[in-house]
């Protein structure tokens, strides 16, 4: 795979930044993944401006790449040069606060940020949606500000590293007894034909996919509310999945060992699963969309 290291474009096995990087040493940086299909990006300006906003909030100096045309320049070749023009891919972008000598505060102004772009092939876990998955509930132990896309992920980590261990797909984040979001994924149930997911606040981070489910959600006239799930309703609800760009839409049917609802993916988990596939599809061949 080919990478894009400062300006440069090189083989990912020879991209290297100086062990003074401050996202080596302090995770002092923010990324983005989008999602690729035959070579175009999804949504390309949403996930854009998430990263513009991250930066702002650390006061990281915004580098070319946080503009369309830089980014789809970018993108363009790394996914030609990496054979990656037709079928699924990922394209995922950090930006450090750059190298200095180690000390907490701001490094001198005019340090330059690191900007390191790569792609990577991408298989959706298709049959596993068919059949839904499994999922745990772990306490949230975040700081306060998980609407930033920070590259510091070590409570999610730690959450996905629990949820192997126990031989499912995700952990399900728990704050103050409301479900928050999964380690790499927003979080969305079912309660009295309702869908539920937590507020776009500073307790999540606010998904792209979350967004986009929102508004297909909404165009087909299903009731949805931004409204956490509390822990206590977890055992009461109907439905149950996550969104995400390496997830889509996933049923999730067993929760901390016991069913949720039928045990199997329900009505309307299954019409999202198929109607965000098929706006994912129509938004990435260039068809324009309507849900929004
Ligand atoms: N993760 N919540 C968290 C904590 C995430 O890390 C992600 C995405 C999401 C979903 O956001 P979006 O729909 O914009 O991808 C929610 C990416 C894919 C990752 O870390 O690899």
């Amino acid at each position: 795979m080919f990478a894009y290291l400062n300006g440069h474009y090189l083989p990912r096995s020879a991209a290297t930044i100086p062990v003074d990087d401050r996202g080596f040493v302090f995770g002092d940086g923010v990324y983005e993944v989008w999602r690729v299909i035959n070579g175009r990006l999804f949504e390309t300006d949403r996930h854009l401006a998430r990263l513009a906003f991250g930066l702002g909030e650390l006061r990281i100096a915004t580098p070319p790449i946080v503009h369309p045309e830089k980014l789809t320049e970018v993108a363009e070749r790394l996914l030609a040069e990496s054979g990656l023009t037709e079928g699924e891919a990922t394209l995922y972008v950090e930006v450090t606060r750059g190298a200095a000598p180690r000390a907490h505060q701001f490094p001198p102004s005019g340090t330059a940020p690191t900007v390191y772009v790569t792609v990577n092939r991408f298989s959706p876990a298709d049959e596993l949606r068919r059949r839904g998955a499994e999922c745990i509930t772990i306490p949230d132990i975040r700081w306060m500000r998980c609407d930033i896309k920070s590259i510091q992920l070590l409570p999610n980590v730690m959450a996905k590293q629990a949820a192997a261990e126990a031989g499912v797909l995700d952990a399900i984040m728990i704050r103050d007894g409301r479900v928050t979001e999964s380690s790499h994924a927003n979080v969305a149930g079912v309660l009295d034909e309702m869908i539920r997911t937590h507020p776009a606040n500073s307790l999540i981070l606010h998904g792209i996919t979350r967004a986009v489910v929102i508004d297909i959600a909404q165009s087909l006239d299903l009731r949805v509310s931004e409204e956490p799930i509390a822990e206590s309703d977890l055992p009461s609800l109907e439905e149950l999945f996550l969104v995400g760009t390496t997830t889509d839409v996933m049923p999730v049917v067993v929760l901390n060992g016991k069913p949720v609802g039928s045990g199997a993916p329900g009505p309307i988990t299954s019409r999202l699963v198929t109607e965000f596939r098929s706006y994912l599809d129509a938004a990435c061949a260039g068809v324009a969309q309507t849900a929004r």
